[in-house]
């Protein structure tokens, strides 16, 4: 790992390749970075853009940008490719998603009419309830692989690329567990020497990434990359992998207020949360496969925040439901509803209510960005594997087998910053401030 003026600097162009292209995470997230680069918006949600970092003592008053404190690529650097299964434009698409108003897609229009998607790689038995024309016609996992190999490198020559990164913005695949084939490297490539189907789309895309010296980043709760034989080959190939699942509205609202609760030792007896949505992403999740690999995800906030097993008086006994309901008139506008029952002295029951009436895709942008950044970041500075200081941004974040993964969002700031003074070889910050009052 490289740390300080080691770190290779951010030089030339950054390719960043989306599959999923056309969704309304990804257009709202090319248009938004089109927008800043012109001056006409402010990448507000963006921590690696408008977030700080302290240093050294309080009285120091040492608070830099964090893109003054670590070398971040230029947003002017990043040139856009990627995959969908339907063929319009960005512009088209970013239109027919109905998350950005007219008057803001006019603006970045000629940018986002350029971009328009390689015909992708998809199985419906992994997402049932779309279908588009969009599809490689390639028979065979290792054709597929070879097809998206042979895009990348035309990409990156195209656009005299430096390097590149892939996000997943793609839709929710169906619930899968890892089997046999997905324990290591030498299974997984016997696996798609004879095109096994438990070997998903997003994990060839993600396998054609890591053999072509990208890193990937999985923006769904699918199970890609983490898996035995897919960390493996990022060990292998010095590439950096996070994930998982963008964490934005409900979930980071829970991973807000679950922490709170368990500061104040409050108990919990249930924790009821309801989704409306209407956009492309709500009707593929209206389909049970790909809404279990989704509500998988969101179980696990509240159970590894609350540790149960540490508080049994408190949360042994809660109940938890997390539903998601496909309602079109909503589009994009979804509405997160939380029935949260509490208690505190004496066991005395209290309610808290919470309605979230927020913009998915709005919120799911900024991340989209940072993680692009900060993974670039961890290449050039030779952070290769599971890269858990991101963790910040998903709502099941990938760990170490060994470990629990670490959900509260606070602690995960505190993660992600440290790992940036770590890097920048500044002093770690405890918070203890003993110091300002006794001589230590
Ligand atoms: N919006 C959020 O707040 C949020 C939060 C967390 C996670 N996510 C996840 O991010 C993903 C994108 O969300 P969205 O709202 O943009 O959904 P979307 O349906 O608008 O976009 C997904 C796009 O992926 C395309 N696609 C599906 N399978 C593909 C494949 N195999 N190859 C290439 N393209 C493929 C679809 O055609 C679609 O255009 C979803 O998995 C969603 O669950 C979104």
């Amino acid at each position: 790992m490289k740390r300080a003026d080691e770190i290779q600097k951010p030089e030339g162009k950054l390719g960043v390749l989306i599959p999923g292209l056309g969704g309304a995470v990804s257009t709202t997230f090319l248009a938004g970075v089109e927008a800043v680069r012109n001056g006409l918006a402010l990448p507000v949600g963006s921590l690696a853009q408008m977030g700080t970092v302290r240093l050294g003592k309080r009285f120091e008053y040492r608070i830099p940008r964090i893109r003054d404190l670590v070398p971040l690529a230029d947003l002017g650097d990043l040139v856009f490719g990627g995959w969908d299964i339907f063929r319009e434009n960005c512009f088209e698409a970013a239109s027919q998603a109905k998350v950005l108003e007219k008057e803001h897609l006019e603006g970045v229009r000629p940018f986002l009419e350029k971009v328009s998607p390689w015909p992708a790689v998809f199985d419906r038995e992994y997402v049932k309830n779309l279908s588009g024309p969009n599809v490689k016609s390639e028979k065979g996992h290792r054709r597929l692989v070879d097809a998206l190999r042979q895009e990348i490198e035309a990409f990156r020559k195209e656009n005299d690329l430096a390097r590149c990164v892939m996000i997943w913005c793609g839709s929710t695949e169906a619930y899968l567990t890892p089997s046999e084939v997905h324990g290591s490297l030498t299974a997984f490539e016997e696996g798609l020497d004879r095109d096994d189907p438990a070997i998903s789309p997003s994990m060839l895309y993600a396998y054609a990434a890591l053999t072509s010296g990208v890193p990937y980043v999985n923006g769904a709760p699918n199970l890609t990359v983490d898996i035995p034989a897919l960390e493996e080959l990022a060990e292998k190939n010095g590439l950096p992998i996070a994930g998982k699942d963008l964490k934005t509205g409900q979930t980071l609202m829970k991973t807000i207020l679950a922490p709170g609760l368990k500061a104040r030792m409050l108990g919990l007896t249930g924790w009821y949360s309801t989704n409306l949505l209407g956009n492309r992403d709500g009707l593929v999740l209206d389909d049970k496969d790909s809404f279990k690999t989704k509500e998988e995800s969101k179980l696990s906030a509240l159970q590894t925040i609350l540790q149960p097993e540490v508080y049994p008086e408190l949360y042994e006994e809660f109940h938890h439901k997390v539903s998601i309901n496909y309602y079109p008139p909503r589009g994009d506008q979804k509405e997160g509803w939380d029935c949260i029952d509490i208690f505190g002295w004496l066991g005395y029951p209290m309610q808290i209510r919470v309605d979230f009436l927020c913009r998915d895709s709005i919120l799911a942008a900024p991340l989209v960005l940072d993680l692009v950044l900060f993974t670039d970041l961890a290449l050039r500075a030779g952070m290769h594997g599971i890269q858990e200081w991101l963790s910040f941004y998903f709502k099941s974040p990938h760990c170490a087998p060994n470990l629990y993964a670490e959900h509260d969002l606070f602690i995960q700031l505190m993660k992600l910053k440290n790992t940036l003074r770590y890097l920048m070889g500044e002093e770690q910050i405890t918070h203890l401030g003993l110091d300002y009052y006794y001589p230590l």
